[in-house]
């Protein structure tokens, strides 16, 4: 397998880069690019590390022999939120370095999975996929939005409530990865008829606002690098594992779907060997659940067509 993580210098890149380094199939090619000029070295260091992944660090004009051949690109470049911001508020600057690099990608390695890590999530992904679709490339399939990040908190903090290892349970989080887009299935998980409606609604808010947690607790150093990094490694080992025609591997993202809650949409997939394969069925949810869904879907369209009309002029004035 090749992957390439875009923005590798950074605060999510180099911890995501080691977790790759140290995880990806033997025999693999790891590639990193960021506008840093200290990434070969990022590069040099981590090939100091005894394991059968072979790792390149790119800068500068060499974004297309970063991505030459790449099966998996993983996006986490992009600027952060300092306290006091919303993702939204990310938009003007992240936007542009989304679309000159999944441009890029469309050019060097149109069949890559493309996982975004870049937020807005909500809005850059349907702008990644306008990008590609204007190159004549896109396959709904192989783009992703990375909001497994919300799973794994979810699992932290209700593993806590009920008193139990966090290896032992599973989260649903669907819908978007910002503000209240961000909503968690906890009716879905085994033993939580033990957790009240008030616990459940606080739960609820706190998983929303778990990343505001960070971004506070940093105070304007920036949002969350190395959770974020352990979900971004997660998520691209197994994209990689489905198109190494491993069966049965799945895991929740952004993507476009048939969903009928909105075109693009949180939710579980199954890898395969062309992308994700097949959109799980959000199951049975509590009344509370759905009015999370109700509630959330006008701030989802909006962000979806911020991205979208972003896009459509980009494209328009990048020709
Ligand atoms: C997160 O969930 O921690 C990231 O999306 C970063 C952020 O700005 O919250």
């Amino acid at each position: 397998m090749k992957v390439a993580v875009l923005g590798a210098a950074g605060g999510i890149g180099q911890p995501l880069s080691m977790i790759l380094k140290n995880n990806l199939p033997a025999g693999s090619q790891l590639n990193l690019f960021d506008v840093a000029p200290f990434t070969p070295g990022v590069a040099k260091d981590l090939s100091h590390i005894p394991t059968d992944v072979a790792v390149d660090g790119f800068t500068g004009d060499d974004l297309p022999k970063a991505l030459e051949g790449v099966d998996v690109v993983v996006i986490p470049a992009g600027v952060a939120r300092k306290p006091g911001m919303t993702r939204d508020d990310l938009f003007n600057v992240n936007a542009g370095i989304i679309a000159n690099l999944v441009r890029n990608c469309a050019k060097t390695c149109p069949k890559a999975c493309i996982c975004i890590i870049t937020n807005p999530v909500n809005s850059t992904v349907p702008l990644a996929a306008e990008v590609l679709k204007a190159e004549g490339v896109y396959d709904k399939h192989r783009l992703f939005g990375v909001s497994v990040l919300d799973v794994l908190r979810s699992e932290t903090f209700i593993a806590a409530e009920l008193g139990i290892s966090n290896q032992r349970i599973q989260v649903p989080v669907i819908g978007g990865h910002s503000g209240n887009t961000i909503i968690p299935l906890i009716s879905q998980v085994i033993g939580s008829e033990k957790i009240s409606e008030t616990r459940i609604a606080e739960l609820t808010t706190r998983i929303q606002n778990a990343g505001t947690e960070v971004v506070e607790a940093k105070v304007g150093a920036g949002s969350a690098t190395l959770s974020m990094a352990t979900a971004g490694a997660r998520f691209a080992l197994k994209v990689v594992r489905g198109l190494m025609g491993e069966p049965g591997v799945n895991e929740y993202c952004y993507i476009e779907s048939d969903n009928k809650n909105s075109k693009f949409f949180a939710q579980a997939v199954v890898f395969g060997k062309n992308g994700w394969e097949r959109a799980l069925d959000i199951g049975t949810i509590s009344a509370f659940e759905q009015k999370q869904i109700d509630e959330a879907m006008p701030a989802l369209q909006g962000n979806i067509q911020k991205g979208v009309e972003f896009a459509q002029k980009w494209i328009a004035e990048n020709k």
